[in-house]
């Protein structure tokens, strides 16, 4: 590794960096129109690169967020993407340099959390990520001209025009809150990549609105698309891009309104939380398929302490957990978890895990019995377990419903 020099970039590096990325991706360059919408989502102070006599070979960024976690806390965090290593420096550790340099970045700016989507699910455990939120692609058949009767509080859709789309949808997402553990905010370069880029490629993006007694309170985001269903027959699809509505019956209520669109066959969705149960509403279920239950959201505890501290606990006795991180050791040690805080503890530990397993228990995705069956998790006292499965448990599926 000593061939490779890791530095945070200077502004005029970040396009080179962001082609390093592309490429990575089997992408070509970033062309001038989308780089006029990609370029100013991350500060270059969060962008790191990887150079090899003086050209950058890897690069690893970041942009500043926040994550709502169990009991509602709002906590800093970072956003990594745009993870890349030219093709023909990998497997050298140039990955790994960056991600300390990162991860370092990150707890000295104060952040507690950083989270990414990966691409390969091999990759970010040694790094200390876990996954914390799964989410349900579904596909629905369209209830062409049958009733799906309606929903407690239903309230009101209108469409957007096409202009309205990029102040109206974060001004509703704002509304609605962070209200969800693993849902985050969205900065604007955020809004800019993912839906005004989209806009001026004339994509053919259309928003529902949602509105209940109090004003706006959700929206769906969604793509006209035709498919193939055989050889020699096409049919129409609505694929949702972006859905949250401030409830549950909100977003059904969202779903509703879609499944009765004319002229569509199915209504697809990505990554939707495991909790919204979209086949409930339906005349008949079986018209919901679920096509991929995966990983949503990898969530590293860059500061465990803080992170611990911020989120609720279910009613029951404490216990005294001991984390391990490779990479932060200042994480390492043992803390007391109960309903009434967490704090460093020199107990003898109930339970003992790595930092990743941590990250896959802190926001209610997996339990502590599950993480313990599965060989992730260490059990010094068995009646700990089952205090750790109602400390750690969360009364919604976590999930970000945000791609970056
Ligand atoms: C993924 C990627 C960033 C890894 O970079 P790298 O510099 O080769 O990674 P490192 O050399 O630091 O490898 C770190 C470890 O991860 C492993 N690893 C890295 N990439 C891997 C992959 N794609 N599949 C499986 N293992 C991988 C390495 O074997 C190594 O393991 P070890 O520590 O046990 O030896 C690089 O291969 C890449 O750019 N891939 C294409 C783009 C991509 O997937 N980006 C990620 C977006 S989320």
């Amino acid at each position: 590794m000593s061939d490779y020099l890791i530095r945070v970039l200077e502004e005029d590096e970040k396009r080179a960096a962001q082609s390093v990325f592309l490429g990575s991706l089997h992408v070509g360059p970033a062309t001038d129109e989308s780089w006029e919408y990609s370029g100013d989502g991350y500060p270059a102070q969060r962008c790191f690169g990887a150079f090899r006599e003086g050209r950058i070979v890897g690069t690893a960024q970041s942009f500043a967020s926040s994550m709502a976690v169990p009991g509602g806390a709002v906590l800093p965090l970072a956003a990594v993407s745009r993870v890349g290593v030219r093709a023909d420096h990998t497997r050298r550790g140039v990955l790994t340099e960056l991600m300390r340099a990162q991860l370092r970045q990150v707890r000295e700016l104060g952040e507690p959390l950083a989270s990414l989507h990966a691409t390969e699910p091999v990759i970010y455990g040694r790094f200390g990520y876990g996954v914390a939120c799964r989410g349900r692609t579904v596909e629905v058949g369209t209830t062409r001209g049958r009733a799906v009767p309606p929903l407690p509080g239903d309230g009101e859709i209108r469409l957007l025009e096409t202009d309205e789309l990029a102040a109206e949808l974060p001004r509703i997402y704002e509304r609605i809150g962070l209200h969800r553990p693993g849902m985050m905010s969205r900065p604007r370069g955020w809004w800019r990549m993912q839906l005004e880029r989209r806009i001026a490629l004339k994509d053919h993006l259309v928003a529902a609105v949602h509105s209940g007694p109090d004003g706006d309170d959700g929206y769906a985001l969604y793509e006209p698309t035709m498919v193939n269903i055989s050889p020699d027959e096409r049919d129409r699809r609505l694929d949702v891009h972006d859905m949250h509505g401030a409830s549950l019956g909100v977003v059904l209520g969202l779903w509703r309104f879609l499944l009765a669109a004319d002229l569509v066959r199915w209504v697809r969705a990505w990554g939707r939380p495991l909790d919204e149960h979209v086949e409930l509403i339906l005349p008949n279920r079986g018209d919901c398929r679920t096509v991929e239950l995966g990983d949503e959201t990898w969530l590293r505890l860059v500061d465990v302490r803080a992170a611990l501290a911020a989120r609720t606990y279910g009613a029951a006795e404490p216990v005294v957990v001991e984390v391990h991180d490779r990479l932060l050791p200042e994480n390492s040690g043992r803390y007391r978890v109960g309903p009434d805080g967490v704090e460093r503890s020199d107990a003898s530990a109930d339970l003992e895990l790595p930092v990743d397993s941590l990250a896959m228990l802190y926001l209610g995705d997996v339990s502590a019995s599950a993480l313990a069956a599965t060989g992730r998790l260490t059990v010094h006292e068995p009646s700990a377990l089952t205090r750790a499965d109602r400390l750690f448990a969360a009364d919604r599926s976590p999930n970000s419903g945000t791609f970056f």
